[in-house]
């Protein structure tokens, strides 16, 4: 942490206390308030953590304001332009860009451990087939626990190495086999021929009767959606595998943890509920009763796919994502599916209406990721666990470096109590 000599001055009741001030490589200054309750008594308040920095990190850094996304400092459009996902999950882990012995070394490795527990089909087959692929994926990650216990101590750092391979190489043959079993058609074996983005196209639309072979555009569309979901700093699910963690408790299950979060709509579900959203419309002359839907005050509705916690300008990841919607809509000759039709006319009516345009609320990641996910055939059910998929190696890497940050704490945040004060139990007879 960059310590700088500079501090502020906070007075409570004619009282100063000084704040030490921490200047971070890019970003707004930090003021360092470990020391407050001890010295002043008092705690900080701030429900959503709109201005608290709850660690200090290396991997990813969003400045909202410009719409820039760096992974260890590259930018994300060069990043999807140039590189592919599998290098990026390199460069998250290990801080560096890898030689191309180093990479295929990577690729192979993890290509090596895409198959899962044989035993571990008898697990799904206890979900109902009607169950969400989420729901499926919180449990059987959940489980893999208690299928590999030889890399649960996370004390021992060749453990933690093995976990984290783990997670990356099985995760998109857990998503494939969630969606598999829930459509009723047996599982797909992983190919050590194919690239990651291949093998899980193929996992999820192969089957054993003919011949599956991979569209290299499609494969590539997918390759960037994995990538631009990679990693997110500090967002719901990245900070709640670092809480999970923060108790000690095994990655499997702090990974599990991390997709339950993400499945919530304001998160990762948000390309599910943009779909279904999408659905409901139904027809390009029922957006202007949507548009007057979300800006009403009384009505709870929010146009999915728009807005933005963090990014008040563009979300430099859409703008990619734009970019491989009209490729792959092109290449599949669906520009004229109704869906994408209102799609396409949603977007254009909320970027020129005043006020999507005032409280910057413009097309996210998963407007068009959804797009994307629905002309390839995937059933919006499957979109959430695509983003679990993809943020995995984010996770990962968020939680090594902080089992490996000497001054980890397990994590426990404050409350402004407005509870009852103190009061005596009283009988029920009394009641
Ligand atoms: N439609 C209509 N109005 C909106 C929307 C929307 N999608 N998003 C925000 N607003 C309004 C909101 O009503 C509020 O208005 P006012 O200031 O008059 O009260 C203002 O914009 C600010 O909203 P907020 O809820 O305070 O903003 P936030 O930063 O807490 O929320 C958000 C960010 C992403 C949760 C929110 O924009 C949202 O619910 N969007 C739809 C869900 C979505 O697409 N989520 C995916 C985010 S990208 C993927 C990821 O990183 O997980």
């Amino acid at each position: 942490m960059a310590d700088t000599k500079r501090t502020a001055k906070l007075t409570i009741d004619g009282n100063d206390y000084e704040l030490p001030i921490f200047s971070p490589t890019a970003g707004p200054d930090v003021l360092d308030i470990r020391k407050l309750y001890a010295q002043a008594g008092v705690f900080t308040y701030d429900p959503g953590f709109t201005s608290t920095a709850s660690c200090d990190s290396t991997i990813t850094y969003i400045d909202g304001g410009k719409g820039e996304l760096w992974h260890r400092g590259y930018p994300i459009d060069q990043l999807a332009g140039k590189s592919h996902y599998l290098e990026v999950c390199f460069l998250l882990l290990y801080g560096y860009l890898p030689t191309a012995d180093e990479l295929e070394d990577f690729e192979s490795l993890v290509t090596r451990h895409t198959m899962v527990h044989e035993q571990m089909i008898n697990f799904f087959r206890g979900f109902r087939r009607d169950a969400h692929p989420m729901a499926i994926m919180v449990g059987v990650i959940g489980a893999m626990s208690a299928f590999y216990h030889d890399s649960t101590d996370i004390s021992d750092p060749w453990q933690r190495e093995v976990a984290s391979i783990r997670l990356i190489a099985k995760l998109p043959t857990i998503a494939a086999m969630a969606y598999k079993y829930t459509i009723g058609q047996p599982f797909v074996y992983p190919r050590n021929d194919l690239d990651y983005a291949s093998n899980f196209l193929r996992m999820c639309f192969a089957v054993p009767c003919e011949d599956y072979e991979v569209n290299p555009i499609l494969a590539r569309a997918m390759d960037r959606i994995f990538t631009l979901h990679a990693d997110h700093e500090q967002n719901a699910s990245t900070s709640t595998v670092r809480l999970a963690s923060s108790s000690g408790a095994n990655p499997f299950a702090c990974i599990a943890a991390g997709v339950a979060c993400l499945w919530g709509p304001a998160h990762g579900g948000a390309n599910q509920a943009c779909l279904e959203m999408l659905k409901e419309i139904g027809t390009v002359d029922r957006i202007p009763e949507y548009i007057a839907r979300a800006k009403d005050k009384d009505d709870p509705f929010r146009l999915m796919g728009f807005g933005h916690r963090v990014y008040k300008n563009t979300d430099p990841r859409a703008t990619v994502l734009k970019q491989s919607a009209d490729e792959v809509l092109e290449l599949l000759g669906v520009e004229n599916n109704p869906l994408l039709q209102v799609a396409k006319e949603l977007e254009k009516v909320a970027l020129s209406d005043p006020y999507f345009v005032e409280k910057k609320l413009f097309p996210n990641v998963d407007f068009y990721s959804g797009i994307i996910l629905e002309a390839m055939g995937f059933p919006t059910s499957m979109f959430t666990p695509i983003f679990a998929l993809s943020r995995t190696v984010g996770w990962i890497s968020q939680w090594k470096e902080m089992i490996s940050d000497p001054q980890m704490k397990i994590g426990r945040p404050r409350q402004l109590y407005q509870g009852s004060t103190l009061r005596d139990y009283m009988d029920i007879e009394d009641r």
